[in-house]
């Protein structure tokens, strides 16, 4: 049985997407604070009578030491062919309340989290010679959206990194992939006072990233309408972008 260790897997999209790549016959090695939800995530496999496995490595991604002590045991049992580094969050910041904190709290978690992560796993592959990252961004990091300052300068900043590590990792044989969702059903999403357009169920948007994780290309996004309107986006001058995205926002 091939191995994934994913990250972000105690709820939301990594909750599901575990369950999906558990089904798919994958071991699959969890991570997340919250010990227990990790638990819970393992027995719902068993009793669901899945051809793979869960199996609960949980950790902090702000803790590099703690990553690599991780990374360390999975790696022990043999090699990974997946790594998926999904855990992160959204926190809106307004023009109003703009400050260096709040942008310094979710680089911390979006961008360092997960270059704690990359940085041991970039080597354990290389070191085998094959394998896969991919990294959750997000369809937001196209462009500077409305309250996304931080959010989506986090995004983008992990899309920029991939692309730049992508030509180097492809020439060693291992693949790197940008995920790129829309909006999807999960506890961070129900906690939105705003519309948001197109959101998928965790579930499918699960089972469309485990499809598409074998196949080429570097980026996977969805919802296909939603993902097209936010690629026009990212394409328009700054003088339609900008009259455009306040008739949008009602900014
Ligand atoms: N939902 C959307 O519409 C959407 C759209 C685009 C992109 N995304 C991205 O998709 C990813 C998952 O989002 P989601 O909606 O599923 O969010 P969520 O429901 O809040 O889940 C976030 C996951 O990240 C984990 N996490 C947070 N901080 C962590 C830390 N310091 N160390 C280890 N794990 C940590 C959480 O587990 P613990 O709290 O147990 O640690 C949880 O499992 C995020 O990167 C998000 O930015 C989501």
């Amino acid at each position: 049985m091939e191995s994934i260790w994913l990250t972000g897997a105690s709820q939301g999209l990594g909750r599901a997407l575990a369950l999906e790549l558990a089904r798919q016959g994958f071991i699959v090695y969890a991570s997340a604070r919250n010990q227990l939800a990790l638990q819970e995530l393992k027995q719902q496999a068993l009793g669901q009578k899945l051809s793979g496995m869960i199996v609960p490595k949980p950790l902090d991604i702000e803790d590099a030491a703690d990553v690599k002590t991780v990374l360390d045991s999975i790696l022990s049992e043999g090699p990974i062919a997946k790594v998926i580094l999904n855990a992160g969050t959204y926190q809106p910041v307004d023009a109003s309340d703009f400050d260096c904190q709040s942008l310094r709290d979710l680089f911390q978690l979006n961008v360092f989290g997960t270059v704690n992560c990359l940085e041991p796993a970039v080597a354990a592959l290389r070191k085998q010679g094959n394998g896969q990252i991919a990294i959750v961004a997000s369809l937001a990091a196209y462009r500077g959206l409305p309250r996304s300052a931080a959010y989506g300068a986090s995004k983008a900043a992990l899309i920029h990194m991939a692309e730049s590590l992508y030509t180097e990792l492809h020439r060693e044989n291992v693949d790197i992939k940008v995920i790129n969702p829309g909006f999807v059903k999960t506890p961070l999403t129900d906690k939105n006072d705003f519309a948001m357009p197109q959101r998928v169920e965790a579930e499918w948007a699960a089972k469309h990233i485990a499809s598409k994780l074998s196949k080429p290309g570097f980026e996977i996004r969805f919802p296909t309408p939603f993902a097209q309107f936010m690629g026009f986006l990212k394409w328009l001058p700054y003088g339609i972008y900008f009259p455009l995205i306040r008739k949008i926002s009602n900014q």
